[in-house]
């Protein structure tokens, strides 16, 4: 027997698949590369500015020493200590660690500091060039391009599997691919850490605000709220 072909590669990725879990807790590797914030953020300043001023945007700051000290000793952590470099704590806290392009803690890039647009909106190393291509047919021609284009680069628009692997990522919790590092802040030390995605996706001080869009992208896929948050989005600028 020998191990070429599809056999070799299917070894060479389970080996590949083995080193990235024992870094990248929950979030299982993929296949696309992160880029950071600033890429995002020159050409949607609105969602950026409101961003900024939300929980995830300063999410690294809570695992300062003193940050939170309440919390933090409710569920059973030191609040003198500083967690920002520590690896059961950061995945959760910044964007992409342990993924291609993603946080690093040797060497910490400050546009992937927080929970960022691409913890939520996916790696966006490849779709956001189609932004810029599809932007730039639609102002030419009036030509729109299909979402589907956009999922096949890396991004994301169902959202739910990607908030649970940091929300719902303890023991005995409701999503299947718990696994370590897990999430000290349970339903058990809180109820008010119950995560329930209906609500949570519409919280004001965590999630960016909404702001219209000129339909460069059509058709699926889109999440169930899409068209709400739509009706009530400001004008671009109007933050
Ligand atoms: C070169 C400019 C540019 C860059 C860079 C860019 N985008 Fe976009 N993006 C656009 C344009 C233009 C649209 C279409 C907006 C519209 O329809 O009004 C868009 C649409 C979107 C949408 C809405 C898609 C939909 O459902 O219609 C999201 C979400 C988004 N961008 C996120 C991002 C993220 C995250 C990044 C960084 C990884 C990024 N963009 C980088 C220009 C850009
Ligand atoms: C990379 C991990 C990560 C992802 C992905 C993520 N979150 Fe969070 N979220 C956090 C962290 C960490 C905090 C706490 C921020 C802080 O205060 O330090 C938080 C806080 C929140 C809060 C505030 C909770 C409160 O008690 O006020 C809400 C609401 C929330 N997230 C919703 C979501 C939703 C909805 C999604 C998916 C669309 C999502 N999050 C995706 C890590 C994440
Ligand atoms: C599996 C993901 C995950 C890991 C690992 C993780 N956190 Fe978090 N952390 C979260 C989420 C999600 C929240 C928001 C919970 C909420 O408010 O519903 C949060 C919230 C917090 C908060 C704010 C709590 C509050 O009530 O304001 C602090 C402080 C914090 N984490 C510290 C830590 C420390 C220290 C560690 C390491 C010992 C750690 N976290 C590891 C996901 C994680
Ligand atoms: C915690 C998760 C989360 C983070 C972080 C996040 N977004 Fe979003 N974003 C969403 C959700 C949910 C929607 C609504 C999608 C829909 O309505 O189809 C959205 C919508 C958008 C849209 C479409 C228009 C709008 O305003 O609804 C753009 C553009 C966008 N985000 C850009 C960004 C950029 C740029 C960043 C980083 C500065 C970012 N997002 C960070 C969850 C997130």
């Amino acid at each position: 027997m020998s191990f070429t072909g599809k056999m070799g590669t299917t070894v060479f990725t389970v080996l590949l698949s083995v080193v990235f879990l024992a870094i990248s807790p929950a979030i299982v590797a993929e296949d696309f590369s992160y880029d950071g914030r600033k890429k995002c953020s020159g050409c949607h300043k609105s969602q950026y500015k409101s961003w900024r001023q939300t929980g995830h945007a300063k999410a690294l700051e809570s695992l300062e020493a003193g940050a939170k000290a309440e919390a933090k000793e409710k569920a059973g952590l030191d609040p003198d200590q500083d967690y920002t470099a520590d690896e059961k704590c950061v995945a959760c806290h910044v964007t992409g660690y342990g993924q291609e392009g993603g946080y690093e803690i040797a060497d910490p890039s400050k546009f992937l500091v927080g929970v960022g647009c691409e913890s939520c909106h996916g790696p966006g190393k490849k779709y956001r060039r189609l932004h810029r291509k599809a932007a730039d047919k639609y102002k030419k021609k009036g030509k729109t391009m299909p979402r589907q284009a956009l999922v096949d680069k890396g991004e994301e628009f169902e959202f739910i599997d990607r908030c649970n692997a940091c929300h719902l990522n303890y023991q005995g919790s409701s999503w299947a691919g718990a696994k370590e590092p897990y999430t000290p802040f349970t339903p058990e030390v809180d109820a008010k850490y119950t995560f329930d995605f209906d609500k949570y996706v519409r919280n004001e001080k965590a999630m960016h605000q909404h702001f219209k869009l000129e339909g460069v992208f059509t058709g699926p896929p889109l999440p169930s709220f899409h068209q709400e948050f739509q009706d009530a989005a400001k004008p671009l600028g109007g933050e």
